[in-house]
């Protein structure tokens, strides 16, 4: 059966883009959170997962108040890096795990999480930053993926235990997807973060060090968190941390902290990395 080798958080942050496009990760405020990201490049280098299941948000590419999904699953054979204001990215499409989208989709089900079905999908700063940070398009991806997009735009959205155990499902999944490939979770977005308000620019660097200590070690505390609480201490999008938790309910009950990074510069968004690998 496939094996579920570990996970990563990460913060996706859509100015960090154009650095990545233009080749200028070693430039500008924002140049230790790439360096930072080294040791989980390399570990996924050596460890080579197959496919990453990437639980993220959509900011408005894909989907819209018009109609917003709570949680939405690709199964698309590959997803476009869409074009967010910048020009289209020039990168090709990452290729999607199509059996393994349905098997999860399928088991979802069976469990009553009833996803929104996406053949099309293109893939926003939430999604595209993030893998861009871990893989190379040339001479290919190196990577499959199943995108999973979770709504934290439009209320009320899911609650941090809901997302938790979507992870949870999502891993029974996997473990029942047959084979012997080896699966990654990606979780994108926070930490703690205000874009907008009397509060904007609000970072709370004691929450997000508390959140990714109790994301490694006692992630059921962090499923007793109202949305509420989770938007006073982290700012209104800070709540995008359920995206880490929906990963790590997707690990074992017991996981070794590879590696934990956290840069808060002076722009907007504090910045975490931690890489969780089950024990
Ligand atoms: C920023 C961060 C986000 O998560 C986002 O979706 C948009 C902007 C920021 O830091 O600017
Ligand atoms: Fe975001």
């Amino acid at each position: 059966m496939a094996q579920m080798i570990g996970g990563v958080g990460v913060s996706h942050i859509p100015a960090l883009v154009p650095y990545q496009d233009q080749g200028r990760e070693n430039e500008g405020e924002y140049a230790p959170f790439f360096e930072g990201a080294r040791p989980v490049r390399d570990w996924v280098r050596e460890n080579r997962p197959d496919t990453a299941i990437v639980i993220y948000n959509d900011h408005g590419l894909s989907f819209f108040l018009d109609a917003m999904p709570t949680f939405a699953l690709g199964a698309a054979p590959g997803y476009v890096c869409g074009d967010e204001g910048w020009g289209a990215r020039p990168l090709p499409p990452v290729p999607g795990h199509q059996d393994l989208s349905w098997h999860i989709i399928d088991t979802l089900i069976e469990d009553e999480f009833d996803p929104t079905i996406c053949q099309e999908l293109e893939l926003d700063h939430g999604a595209s930053m993030p893998i861009r940070l871990l893989w190379k398009p040339e001479p290919d991806w190196e990577i499959k993926i199943v995108p999973v997009a979770v709504n934290v735009i439009q209320h009320p959205i899911p609650k941090a235990k809901r997302c938790y155990d979507l992870g949870k499902a999502i891993r029974r999944a996997v473990d029942s997807f047959p084979g012997d490939e080896k699966v990654m979770m990606l979780g994108t977005g926070g930490l703690s973060h205000q874009l907008s308000g009397e509060r904007a620019g609000f970072n709370n660097p004691a929450f997000d060090q508390s959140f990714m200590d109790r994301l490694a070690n006692d992630p059921e505390a962090l499923t007793r968190l109202t949305s509420g609480d989770i938007m006073r201490e982290a700012g209104a999008e800070g709540v995008e941390v359920v995206m880490w938790l929906t990963m790590r309910g997707a690990l074992d009950e017991n996981v070794n902290e590879l590696y934990r990074n956290y840069y808060s510069p002076v722009s907007v968004t504090a910045s975490g990395l931690q890489l969780l690998v089950n024990a």
